[in-house]
């Protein structure tokens, strides 16, 4: 399972791509902290596609970058759009993730949206720089 795509419609959705996100991060081969915090910042995402966009996609792979590998996680949607990214992207704005709290759970985080709709990419890396 080196990428997957979830569909995202409905709030029974956070369950379709949260497991998916777990496997992912297991088979990686993160510690079980960094996997549940992966499946959150998954579920965030999730959350934010419902309620804010009317729905979407998450893609979830693996990655392997000059000497470090880890898993990305992107969440699209077609709109309505963030207004200001860089408010919704501080932490302590709202009580969840969020892109904020997605920042926050994981080791970076790109962000970019218009009125066409927003795209998040988010990585968790296996091994941190000392
Ligand atoms: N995919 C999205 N499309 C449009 N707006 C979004 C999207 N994701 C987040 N936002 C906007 O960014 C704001 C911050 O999101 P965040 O998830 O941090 O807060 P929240 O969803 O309002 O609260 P919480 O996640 O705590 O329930 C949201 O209030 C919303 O206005
Ligand atoms: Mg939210």
């Amino acid at each position: 399972m080196a990428t997957v795509t979830v569909t995202v419609a409905s709030s029974l959705d956070v369950g379709r791509a949260r497991r998916p996100a777990r496997t992912l991060a297991v088979e990686i081969g993160f510690t079980l902290v960094d996997v549940e915090t992966i499946a959150l910042a998954t579920s965030e995402l999730v959350t934010n596609l419902v309620r804010y966009a009317k729905g979407g996609a998450i893609h979830l792979a693996s990655i392997s970058e000059t000497g470090r590998s880890g898993l990305r996680l992107e969440g699209h949607d077609l709109g309505p759009g963030i207004d200001d990214t860089a408010v919704a992207v501080q932490d302590g704005l709202s009580t969840g993730g969020g892109p904020g709290g997605v920042r926050r759970l994981m080791d970076g985080l790109q962000l970019s949206s218009s009125p066409a709709g927003t795209h998040i990419t988010a990585y968790k890396y296996l091994y941190r720089a000392a």
